[in-house]
């Protein structure tokens, strides 16, 4: 008994507090053994001090004083440590797998991406298959091969991105037809989605944007066929527009057409969206000019075909209202959240 027994119970006390950590549950504990109300070891050692002799009081009482003190600062220390270390009833480190988990919201899909899909799924219905090409393109593929020879005055449309060695960034879709029909025997039939670059940027022009270009090559196909095909396509992705050809001219389309709806936002009486006109241009077409054929391999006797491309990003602004091109690339979660 006396200061011996106060000894050993600071030494156990501080023991203890090593052992507990943060663990909120252990330091409950400790706090309970050592300063608890009802059977703490400091309400013991406080009755104990009636049992001493007169002349050890003193000391006894002072040294208990001392010892409650320590407890009771360490013990809320540890409590407060317990709990910054994320607490809730467990050990550090531990996981409570039985948490509900924190919810992540919702992404949704980008509306020229959305665009693109709908557009795949009309094509890939009436056979079409889905080609890709790379985005860093030669001269040979993006110009040469589509009729369009250095000094070609077309070349001038296109503000080309150039890179070191000749190389370019595409300018068009149209150079994967070059490498599909390179590389294959009709009949072909691809369509190709992808990004184009060219040197432009304003309310209507991107630097990048999107294409999607279409190749129809086999024998006997026709300008019927080429209208046929736009026709299909174009009243299936603007329920209920007239669509019109309008003579036109491309380098690697002869005769060549551009293809016009009534605006889908007027009906086609006139409005500020398609310039009081009453048609919107959707798409450039044509049959595939004999001099590309005869580039790539293909015999120009045996085979005709059709071609067309179209900019994804504005097909995007007229079905979703979207009154400015930049906002499709600028990241803006506010737009593409309203296609979830
Ligand atoms: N490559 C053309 C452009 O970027 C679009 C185009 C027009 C593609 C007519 C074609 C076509 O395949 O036949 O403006």
């Amino acid at each position: 008994m006396g200061l011996e027994r106060l000894e050993e119970v600071r030494r156990a006390f501080l023991a203890d507090l090593e052992a507990a950590g943060r663990d909120p549950e252990a330091v409950e504990k400790l706090r309970i053994r050592y300063a608890g109300r009802k059977s703490g070891l400091l309400l013991e050692l406080t009755a104990a001090l009636k049992t001493l002799p007169p002349e050890a009081k003193r000391d006894y009482g002072r040294a208990l004083n001392e010892l409650k003190k320590l407890v009771e600062g360490k013990l809320k220390e540890a409590a407060a440590a317990a709990k910054a270390a994320g607490g809730g009833g467990r050990a550090a480190g531990e996981i409570d797998i039985t948490l509900p988990g924190r919810p992540l919201p919702r992404g949704a899909e980008h509306p020229v991406h959305l665009v693109r899909r709908r557009i795949e799924s009309i094509f890939l219905r009436m056979g079409y298959s889905v080609e890709d090409g790379p985005e860093v393109e030669d001269d040979w593929h993006n110009f040469e091969a589509l009729n369009m020879p250095p000094d070609h005055p077309a070349r001038d449309d296109q503000d080309t991105f150039y890179l070191a060695g000749g190389r370019l960034l595409r300018t068009h879709t149209s150079p994967v037809q070059t490498r599909v029909m390179e590389r294959s025997e009709p009949p072909i039939r691809i369509i190709v989605p992808g990004r184009v670059y060219r040197r432009d940027s304003d309310l209507r022009h991107s630097p990048m944007f999107h294409q999607i270009e279409g190749l129809v090559v086999d024998e006997g196909i026709t300008f019927g066929n080429l209208k046929a095909a736009l026709e299909t396509f174009l009243h299936e992705l603007f329920s209920g527009v007239d669509v019109r050809f309008r003579p036109s001219y491309f380098p690697f389309t002869e005769p060549s057409a551009e293809v016009d709806i009534t605006c889908i936002f007027c009906g086609g009486t006139g409005c500020g969206v398609c310039s009081r006109s009453g048609w919107i241009e959707i798409l450039g077409s044509g049959m595939v000019d004999p001099r590309v054929f005869e580039k790539v391999g293909i015999d120009p006797e045996r085979y005709t075909g059709f071609a067309f491309g179209l900019g994804l990003d504005r097909v995007a602004m007229l079905l979703y209202g979207i009154p400015d091109l930049r906002l499709l690339f600028s990241g803006d979660q506010r737009l593409t959240r309203q296609f979830a």
